[in-house]
């Protein structure tokens, strides 16, 4: 089996399963299932077990890391523009909430959730469907602009993941980060925004099964959490 074999298998497998949630999601309320003063404060490394430096991020790469769960994909991305301070923007429930910005020089390193906003393609070990791009996307002509290839949905990097374009409703969740003055190490703190992990759960209960065993998709991590480019971490990356 090819690559572009492993791509299009994975492709129709998401598509399914959203198209399954997507008659369900109509009318199940978005819960804020995870209260920002209960997430735990995680180190990022990298495979060899060594700290992830904010200005040793590679500029305008995809990363990807599990956070706050084993299971839960996050962003992180080295932007090549700055980042405004303490944004508003809002929820899932149209409450207001505010985006503290980006870490490191220039606040450029971010980090938002890799669970899309709209029904909830992921990137997996198998398949990316969610990805940054610094350039103008052919799909929304948006620039620095995260994309869900399951729909189009956009969100704008630079500004606490607002919706740019397509059919999500509100920003992904945004990973807190902290940078240390004088390390320049990176470590995630919490959440701001609609984190959306019980519906993630419920929708990809038996593909998460699967990949990390019964019941262990619903794991804390503890400590530190592995960084990986993104296609050290997915077999297939879709752009669009
Ligand atoms: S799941 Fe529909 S745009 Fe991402």
């Amino acid at each position: 089996m090819d690559r572009s074999d492993v791509n299009r298998r994975s492709f129709v497998k998401a598509c399914s399963a959203v198209a399954t949630l997507a008659a369900a999601s109509a009318t199940r309320l978005v819960r804020p299932a995870f209260a920002l003063a209960d997430a735990p404060k995680i180190k990022l490394v990298d495979k060899a077990g060594k700290p992830i430096k904010a200005g040793e991020l590679e500029v305008n790469a995809n990363y990807i890391f599990p956070y706050p769960y084993v299971s839960t994909p996050c962003l992180l991305l080295r932007l090549d523009a700055p980042t405004p301070r303490n944004v508003m923007r809002t929820n899932a429930e149209k409450a207001p909430y505010t985006w503290p910005g980006g870490v490191g020089k220039d606040s450029a390193v971010v980090s938002y959730s890799a669970i899309c906003a709209h029904l909830l393609t992921y990137d997996s070990r198998h398949a990316s469907f969610m990805t940054y791009h610094r350039g103008r996307s052919d799909l929304s002509g948006h620039e620095r602009a995260i994309t869900c290839c399951a729909h189009g949905s956009t969100y704008d990097a630079v500004n606490g993941a607002a919706v740019l374009s397509g059919p999500a409703e509100f920003p992904l969740a945004a990973v807190q980060l902290a940078c240390d003055d004088g390390s320049d190490e990176l470590t995630a703190v919490g959440f701001v925004g609609t984190v959306l992990f019980e519906r993630f759960f419920e929708a990809f209960r038996a593909d998460l099964n699967a990949d990390f065993g019964r019941g262990a998709y619903r794991e804390l991590l503890r400590d530190r959490t592995v960084v990986k480019p993104i296609a050290e971490y997915s077999d297939a990356v879709s752009a669009c």
